[in-house]
């Protein structure tokens, strides 16, 4: 069995984001979202994604989007449930857990967690009906 070792690179990344994609459209609760409900164009997007967590992971800036914005538009065509933030925050965090352990893998699962809840605050904050 291999060692775990820490995310240091963005290959590390790569490996992660391809196994979590690989779980997220295998689940019964949201794998719809990327297996066809909205198109999505694979070759643009795990790219992005993972700018997105060399960002936040080994400080280099290269994400620079708006992630909160993609996610808005999706609100609009499929309601992103609190659920389906509890799905998909499992999935990443059981992913860097499977691959990877240290420092980095632990600030992976803290980052996702919390701009998980303030993803799901933002979509779903306003929504009186859940009060
Ligand atoms: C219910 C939970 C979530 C669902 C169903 C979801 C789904 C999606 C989908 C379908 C896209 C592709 C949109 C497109 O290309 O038009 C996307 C993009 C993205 N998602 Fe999520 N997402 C969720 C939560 C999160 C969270 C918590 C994060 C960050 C911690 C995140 C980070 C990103 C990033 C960085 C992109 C790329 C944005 C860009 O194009 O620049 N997502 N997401």
């Amino acid at each position: 069995m291999d060692i775990k070792k820490d995310i240091t690179t963005r290959a590390d990344i790569e490996k992660l984001i391809v196994q979590f994609y690989e779980a997220v459209k295998k689940d019964p609760a949201i794998g719809f979202i990327f297996t066809g409900a909205v198109p999505i164009n694979w070759e643009h997007h795990v790219p992005l994604i993972v700018d997105f967590w060399e960002t936040i992971l080994l400080d280099n800036m290269v994400y620079k989007k708006n992630a909160m914005e993609v996610h808005y538009n999706l609100n609009k065509k499929i309601p992103l449930k609190k659920e389906y933030f509890a799905s998909w925050l499992l999935l990443f965090c059981s992913t860097v857990d499977d691959l990877f352990t240290g420092k980095t893998a632990t600030l992976a699962k803290t980052r996702a967690a919390s701009i998980a809840a303030v993803m799901e605050f933002k979509m779903n904050g306003n929504d009186k009906s859940r009060l």
